[in-house]
């Protein structure tokens, strides 16, 4: 990434809203990443060189001693700052300004009306407007050489300024969508205050990417988790023109795959990649690990030390392999972090990043993991992928194994896979297929009672889920007409025997997940 002229480092502090911010950004096409705070070294920073900074905000009191301090570096750095909620208390405590804690707490809509021009609200042309606000602390004395820029309704401070170093900091949140002109705000940040130039083509991030891979795999070998999703197939096609014949894709089957997912990926693989293409059939060693495994994080577990393993044994087939690639994306590392170290902030173990062993042979090649899917498809056009596969909805590197609750057997994955190929099939002849992010069939862990013809059935219920999203960190339900779920339910409660129920799932993300487990 070093050779990207112009990047906006992301100073995250454990804010629900730091990956917003990323997103707004590269929405503006311009280069940004985020790290955690523990993380920023005066090398790191040497090595981005970011033309501006932005201070997430977070969960903690800058009043409490074990928060989150501001690394002085980046203050030295003298680029411009934007810093939001908890990173304008951190600056303001950090240039002896005064922080003080409420007791009136302001969270969710309020109004803020601007005190001063500023370069911030730069053509909004409004005197007050509705910003979303999440903090219990306040700014009680600003910094020396700083001015109150805008006051909100309750006459907290809610944004302060220091033009001529270009310190820019809000009490509210312009990542929110529910901010009026928050966008505009992180525009104006970065075209009229940071004056960013470069605008960064994704297209041209192949160049680039290709050169850094060259760079650091050299003659070694490496091997590639190829599953035929939009992810690893970008990766391995990227891998591709970097070390051509050096790249060994590895499609492990695990059993737990869509219906005909098996032969459609290798045919289309072993013509693209030829000898170098190798297909492993483990589905029977995953479906022994996986016996009487209900627990979603286990089943998790097993799946990703048992494709490490399968792949460190293919290795060994080969002279000279130093590398692992995988194509984990943004969300991915993101959920799979543990911001504070505490098990309640983590979500699920994602197989590609949390599911992996600690000691590895391999050293890990991940040229997608700043990007999010959206981004990644765009890659995918760029590099010629056929449009069934960039458009292909995401599937979970576990596969069926987090569809089918509770424990897995054989019979139960081919129900599974039956009931999710009518849908997927239904979707596709309906042209409904890709206006949808993601959707897929579960089998539930509870059978029921129904009737079919003049007898009792006692079977599974199937669940369908179906979402829209951007990038799988949010996502709301489908909504499907009548006549589609009247159709879908009485096709697979017909044609596949063992289903006699068929329920939709209408809940969005959050609070639900997109998976089941
Ligand atoms: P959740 O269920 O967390 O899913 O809302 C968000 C997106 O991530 C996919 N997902 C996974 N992908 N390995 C993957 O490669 C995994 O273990 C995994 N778990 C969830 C999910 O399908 C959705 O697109």
């Amino acid at each position: 990434m070093s050779n990207i002229s112009e990047t906006i480092l992301i100073v995250d502090y454990g804010s629900q809203y730091t990956q917003l911010i990323a997103r707004r950004i590269r929405e503006l096409e311009v280069f940004c990443l985020v790290y955690p705070f523990n993380k920023i070294t005066k090398k790191l920073l040497n090595e981005l060189k970011p033309s501006a900074f932005i201070l997430s905000g977070g969960p903690k009191s800058v009043l409490d001693k074990n928060s989150p301090k501001l690394n002085q570096d980046i203050l030295k750095f003298k680029k411009p700052i934007l810093a939001i909620c908890y990173g304008m208390q951190l600056v303001t405590i950090n240039l002896k300004g005064k922080v003080k804690r409420s007791t009136h707490r302001e969270y969710g809509h309020t109004v803020i009306n601007i005190k001063k021009n500023s370069l911030i609200f730069n053509d909004i042309n409004k005197k007050k407007f509705k910003v979303w606000m999440s903090h219990g602390d306040n700014i009680n004395q600003i910094p020396k050489l700083f001015s109150i820029t805008s006051l909100s309704n309750n006459k907290i401070i809610s944004s302060i300024e220091n033009s001529k170093n270009k310190i820019y900091c809000l009490q509210f949140h312009p990542e929110v969508y529910h901010t009026d002109f928050g966008s505009k705000i992180i525009h104006n940040f970065i075209f009229n205050i940071v004056k960013v130039k470069y605008k960064f083509k994704i297209h041209k991030f192949i160049e680039n990417k290709v050169l850094e891979l060259k760079k650091i795999i050299k003659d070694k070998k490496i091997i590639c988790g190829l599953s035929g999703g939009v992810d690893s197939t970008v990766t391995a096609y990227l891998l591709n023109k970097a070390v051509n014949k050096n790249l060994y894709c590895i499609f492990v089957d695990h059993g737990l795959l869509r219906k005909n997912e098996a032969s459609e990926v290798s045919k289309i693989f072993s013509k693209k990649f030829g000898r170098n293409f190798i297909k492993i059939d483990a589905s029977k060693i995953f479906l022994k690990n996986l016996n009487n495994i209900s627990d979603p994080e286990k089943k998790r577990k097993i799946i990703g030390n048992l494709f490490v393993k399968i792949f460190e044994k293919e290795a060994k087939k080969f002279k000279n392999v130093k590398f692992l690639a995988q194509g984990t994306l943004y969300p991915d590392i993101i959920e799979s972090r543990s911001f504070t170290g505490s098990k309640t902030s983590k979500i699920k173990s994602h197989h590609n990043v949390g599911g992996l062993p600690k000691k590895m042979k391999f050293k890990l090649v991940e040229p997608l993991k700043e990007f999010f899917k959206d981004e990644v498809r765009q890659l995918g056009d760029s590099i010629g992928l056929i449009k069934n596969i960039s458009r292909k909805h995401p599937f979970p590197g576990p596969g069926l194994a987090i569809r089918i609750l509770g424990s897995i057997t054989e019979e139960k994955v081919k129900i599974l896979q039956e009931a999710d190929h009518i849908f997927i099939q239904e979707l596709i002849n309906k042209k409904l297929y890709d206006k949808i992010w993601q959707a897929y069939a579960a089998l539930l862990p509870i059978k029921t009672v129904g009737v079919m013809g003049d007898s009792r059935t006692y079977e599974y219920t199937c669940m369908l889920r179906a979402v829209i999203s951007q990038d799988g960190m949010t996502a709301d339900y489908f909504y499907f007409p009548k006549e589609f779920l009247d159709n879908i339910s009485n096709k697979i409660i017909n044609r596949v025997a063992g289903i006699n129920r068929v329920v939709y799932d209408i809940t969005s993300k959050p609070p639900s997940t997109i998976e089941l487990e």
